[in-house]
Protein backbone atom coordinates (compact mmCIF):
# COMPACT_ATOMS: atom_id res chain seq x y z
CA UNK A 1 0.00 0.00 0.00
CA UNK A 2 1.75 3.63 -0.91
CA UNK A 3 1.29 5.61 1.45
CA UNK A 4 -1.45 8.29 0.05
CA UNK A 5 -3.11 4.83 0.32
CA UNK A 6 -2.71 4.30 3.83
CA UNK A 7 -3.25 7.86 5.25
CA UNK A 8 -6.93 7.98 3.05
CA UNK A 9 -8.06 5.03 4.88
CA UNK A 10 -6.87 6.03 7.88
CA UNK A 11 -9.34 9.21 7.49
CA UNK A 12 -12.11 6.69 6.08
CA UNK A 13 -12.80 4.94 9.40
CA UNK A 14 -13.82 8.33 10.75
CA UNK A 15 -17.09 8.38 8.47
CA UNK A 16 -19.83 6.83 10.27
CA UNK A 17 -23.63 6.03 9.49
CA UNK A 18 -25.69 8.64 9.10
CA UNK A 19 -23.15 10.67 8.52
CA UNK A 20 -22.99 13.65 5.63
CA UNK A 21 -19.71 13.82 4.33
CA UNK A 22 -17.76 16.08 2.06
CA UNK A 23 -15.32 14.28 -0.59
CA UNK A 24 -12.01 15.73 -1.43
CA UNK A 25 -10.45 15.53 -4.91
CA UNK A 26 -6.77 14.25 -5.89
CA UNK A 27 -4.69 11.19 -5.55
CA UNK A 28 -4.90 11.06 -1.86
CA UNK A 29 -8.68 11.57 -1.88
CA UNK A 30 -9.25 9.09 -4.48
CA UNK A 31 -8.18 6.02 -1.98
CA UNK A 32 -10.36 7.94 0.69
CA UNK A 33 -13.62 8.26 -1.77
CA UNK A 34 -12.70 4.17 -2.83
CA UNK A 35 -12.64 2.78 1.08
CA UNK A 36 -15.50 4.93 1.66
CA UNK A 37 -16.99 3.15 -1.57
CA UNK A 38 -16.17 0.04 0.16
CA UNK A 39 -17.77 0.88 2.88
CA UNK A 40 -20.92 1.69 1.40
CA UNK A 41 -21.15 -1.33 -0.43
CA UNK A 42 -20.54 -3.50 2.85
CA UNK A 43 -23.69 -1.42 4.29
CA UNK A 44 -22.44 1.95 5.28
CA UNK A 45 -25.50 4.61 4.75
CA UNK A 46 -24.00 8.17 4.12
CA UNK A 47 -25.18 11.17 2.08
CA UNK A 48 -22.09 12.62 -0.20
CA UNK A 49 -21.11 15.70 -1.81
CA UNK A 50 -18.27 15.90 -3.94
CA UNK A 51 -15.44 18.98 -4.50
CA UNK A 52 -14.61 18.12 -8.53
CA UNK A 53 -16.46 16.47 -11.24
CA UNK A 54 -13.63 13.80 -10.94
CA UNK A 55 -14.49 13.18 -7.56
CA UNK A 56 -18.37 13.17 -8.05
CA UNK A 57 -18.02 10.47 -10.94
CA UNK A 58 -15.80 8.14 -8.96
CA UNK A 59 -17.88 8.27 -6.14
CA UNK A 60 -21.14 7.43 -8.22
CA UNK A 61 -19.19 4.72 -9.57
CA UNK A 62 -18.44 3.23 -6.40
CA UNK A 63 -22.57 3.77 -5.36
CA UNK A 64 -21.76 6.37 -2.94
CA UNK A 65 -25.03 8.65 -2.65
CA UNK A 66 -24.13 11.99 -4.25
CA UNK A 67 -26.54 14.78 -3.02
CA UNK A 68 -26.03 18.54 -4.59
CA UNK A 69 -24.42 21.00 -2.23
CA UNK A 70 -27.50 23.08 -1.83
CA UNK A 71 -29.38 20.12 -0.94
CA UNK A 72 -27.20 18.50 1.54
CA UNK A 73 -26.99 20.94 4.75
CA UNK A 74 -24.24 21.50 7.19
CA UNK A 75 -21.63 18.11 6.72
CA UNK A 76 -20.21 16.21 9.33
CA UNK A 77 -17.05 15.56 7.87
CA UNK A 78 -14.58 16.24 4.68
CA UNK A 79 -11.49 14.28 4.02
CA UNK A 80 -9.43 16.12 1.37
CA UNK A 81 -5.77 15.93 0.43
CA UNK A 82 -3.41 19.30 0.48
CA UNK A 83 -0.07 20.14 -1.61
CA UNK A 84 1.31 21.72 1.86
CA UNK A 85 0.53 21.13 5.51
CA UNK A 86 2.19 23.64 8.41
CA UNK A 87 2.72 23.14 11.54
CA UNK A 88 -0.69 25.20 12.29
CA UNK A 89 -2.58 22.96 9.91
CA UNK A 90 -2.33 26.18 7.42
CA UNK A 91 -2.17 24.84 3.86
CA UNK A 92 -2.06 25.47 0.27
CA UNK A 93 -4.71 23.47 -2.18
CA UNK A 94 -5.53 23.40 -5.34
CA UNK A 95 -2.76 21.44 -7.14
CA UNK A 96 -5.28 19.54 -8.75
CA UNK A 97 -7.39 23.05 -9.95
CA UNK A 98 -10.50 22.44 -7.53
CA UNK A 99 -9.49 24.48 -4.39
CA UNK A 100 -13.21 27.01 -4.77
CA UNK A 101 -15.46 23.58 -4.55
CA UNK A 102 -12.92 22.28 -1.65
CA UNK A 103 -12.94 25.46 -0.28
CA UNK A 104 -16.77 25.85 0.28
CA UNK A 105 -17.18 22.46 1.06
CA UNK A 106 -14.66 22.28 3.79
CA UNK A 107 -16.63 25.62 5.06
CA UNK A 108 -19.62 23.87 5.25
CA UNK A 109 -18.35 21.16 7.23
CA UNK A 110 -18.09 20.38 10.87
CA UNK A 111 -14.29 18.63 10.74
CA UNK A 112 -11.94 18.71 8.32
CA UNK A 113 -9.77 16.13 7.69
CA UNK A 114 -6.10 16.27 5.82
CA UNK A 115 -4.71 12.97 4.41
CA UNK A 116 -1.29 13.19 3.13
CA UNK A 117 2.06 11.49 2.29
CA UNK A 118 4.74 13.60 5.16
CA UNK A 119 6.63 14.76 2.10
CA UNK A 120 3.65 17.65 2.45
CA UNK A 121 4.65 18.77 5.99
CA UNK A 122 6.49 21.76 5.60
CA UNK A 123 7.49 24.20 8.37
CA UNK A 124 6.60 27.23 5.67
CA UNK A 125 4.29 27.32 2.99
CA UNK A 126 5.05 28.50 0.03
CA UNK A 127 7.53 26.52 -2.09
CA UNK A 128 4.39 24.76 -3.87
CA UNK A 129 2.92 27.08 -5.88
CA UNK A 130 -0.20 28.80 -5.05
CA UNK A 131 -3.26 28.06 -6.96
CA UNK A 132 -5.29 31.49 -7.93
CA UNK A 133 -8.34 31.04 -9.38
CA UNK A 134 -9.36 33.68 -11.97
CA UNK A 135 -12.60 34.69 -13.88
CA UNK A 136 -11.36 34.98 -17.59
CA UNK A 137 -13.20 37.90 -17.98
CA UNK A 138 -10.48 40.66 -17.46
CA UNK A 139 -8.20 37.34 -16.70
CA UNK A 140 -4.84 39.61 -18.32
CA UNK A 141 -6.11 42.71 -15.66
CA UNK A 142 -6.42 40.40 -12.86
CA UNK A 143 -3.09 38.57 -13.89
CA UNK A 144 -1.06 42.00 -13.86
CA UNK A 145 -2.54 43.00 -10.15
CA UNK A 146 -1.82 39.49 -8.86
CA UNK A 147 2.15 40.99 -10.56
CA UNK A 148 1.68 44.12 -8.56
CA UNK A 149 1.00 42.13 -5.78
CA UNK A 150 4.57 40.26 -6.13
CA UNK A 151 2.82 36.83 -6.39
CA UNK A 152 4.97 36.06 -10.29
CA UNK A 153 1.88 34.40 -11.38
CA UNK A 154 1.83 31.96 -14.32
CA UNK A 155 -0.91 30.96 -16.05
CA UNK A 156 -1.40 26.92 -15.51
CA UNK A 157 -1.76 24.99 -18.89
CA UNK A 158 -3.71 22.19 -20.46
CA UNK A 159 -0.76 21.57 -23.55
CA UNK A 160 -1.62 24.57 -25.23
CA UNK A 161 -5.21 26.15 -23.76
CA UNK A 162 -4.97 27.41 -20.53
CA UNK A 163 -6.30 25.26 -17.74
CA UNK A 164 -10.33 25.60 -17.36
CA UNK A 165 -11.51 24.71 -13.91
CA UNK A 166 -14.66 22.85 -13.27
CA UNK A 167 -16.49 26.41 -13.26
CA UNK A 168 -15.12 27.45 -16.20
CA UNK A 169 -12.56 29.66 -14.38
CA UNK A 170 -8.52 29.88 -15.11
CA UNK A 171 -5.54 29.42 -12.61
CA UNK A 172 -2.84 31.42 -12.09
CA UNK A 173 -0.24 29.48 -10.05
CA UNK A 174 1.96 32.04 -7.79
CA UNK A 175 5.67 31.52 -7.49
CA UNK A 176 5.90 32.90 -3.84
CA UNK A 177 8.37 30.79 -2.34
CA UNK A 178 7.97 31.78 1.61
CA UNK A 179 4.82 33.10 2.79
CA UNK A 180 4.84 34.79 6.31
CA UNK A 181 1.44 35.51 6.85
CA UNK A 182 -1.15 32.87 5.32
CA UNK A 183 -4.45 34.54 7.05
CA UNK A 184 -3.21 38.35 5.52
CA UNK A 185 -2.26 37.30 2.01
CA UNK A 186 -5.99 35.15 2.26
CA UNK A 187 -7.46 38.16 2.20
CA UNK A 188 -5.21 40.24 0.34
CA UNK A 189 -5.61 37.82 -2.89
CA UNK A 190 -9.84 37.53 -2.48
CA UNK A 191 -10.05 41.39 -2.25
CA UNK A 192 -8.53 41.77 -5.69
CA UNK A 193 -12.05 42.00 -8.06
CA UNK A 194 -11.27 39.25 -10.88
CA UNK A 195 -10.26 36.73 -8.22
CA UNK A 196 -12.72 34.31 -7.50
CA UNK A 197 -10.78 32.14 -4.31
CA UNK A 198 -7.37 31.15 -4.05
CA UNK A 199 -5.67 27.82 -2.46
CA UNK A 200 -4.86 29.24 1.64
CA UNK A 201 -6.81 27.25 3.61
CA UNK A 202 -6.39 29.05 7.03
CA UNK A 203 -8.31 27.70 10.21
CA UNK A 204 -9.93 25.33 8.28
CA UNK A 205 -8.06 21.96 9.07
CA UNK A 206 -9.02 20.04 12.36
CA UNK A 207 -7.43 17.07 11.46
CA UNK A 208 -4.05 16.04 9.77
CA UNK A 209 -3.51 12.20 9.22
CA UNK A 210 0.28 11.87 7.60
CA UNK A 211 1.54 8.48 6.67
CA UNK A 212 5.91 8.57 6.79
CA UNK A 213 8.21 6.74 4.60
CA UNK A 214 9.50 5.03 7.59
CA UNK A 215 6.33 3.38 8.50
CA UNK A 216 5.10 6.04 11.17
CA UNK A 217 1.44 7.48 10.42
CA UNK A 218 0.88 10.83 12.51
CA UNK A 219 -2.66 11.80 13.40
CA UNK A 220 -2.90 15.29 14.24
CA UNK A 221 -5.04 17.28 16.17
C1 LIG B 1 -6.92 19.43 -5.51
C2 LIG B 1 -6.19 19.47 -4.22
C3 LIG B 1 -5.51 18.22 -3.78
O1 LIG B 1 -6.07 17.81 -2.59
C4 LIG B 1 -4.05 18.49 -3.63
O2 LIG B 1 -3.56 19.00 -4.87
C5 LIG B 1 -3.27 17.24 -3.26
O3 LIG B 1 -3.34 16.34 -4.31
P1 LIG B 1 -2.70 14.88 -4.23
O4 LIG B 1 -3.42 14.15 -3.16
O5 LIG B 1 -2.93 14.33 -5.60
O6 LIG B 1 -1.24 15.05 -3.92
O7 LIG B 1 -6.14 20.45 -3.52
O8 LIG B 1 -7.38 20.70 -5.86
Amino acid sequence: MNLKQIAAERAAEYVEDGMKVGLGTGSTAYYAICRIGERVRDGLNIQAVATSEASDKLAREWGIPIVPFDQIGRLDLTIDGADEVDPEFNLIKGGGGALLREKIVAANSDKLIIVADGSKAVQKLGKFPLPVEVVPFASEWTFQALEKLGCQPQWRMDGQQRYLTDNGNLIADCHLEAIDHAADLNVQLNMLPGVVDNGLFVDMASTVILANADGSIEELH
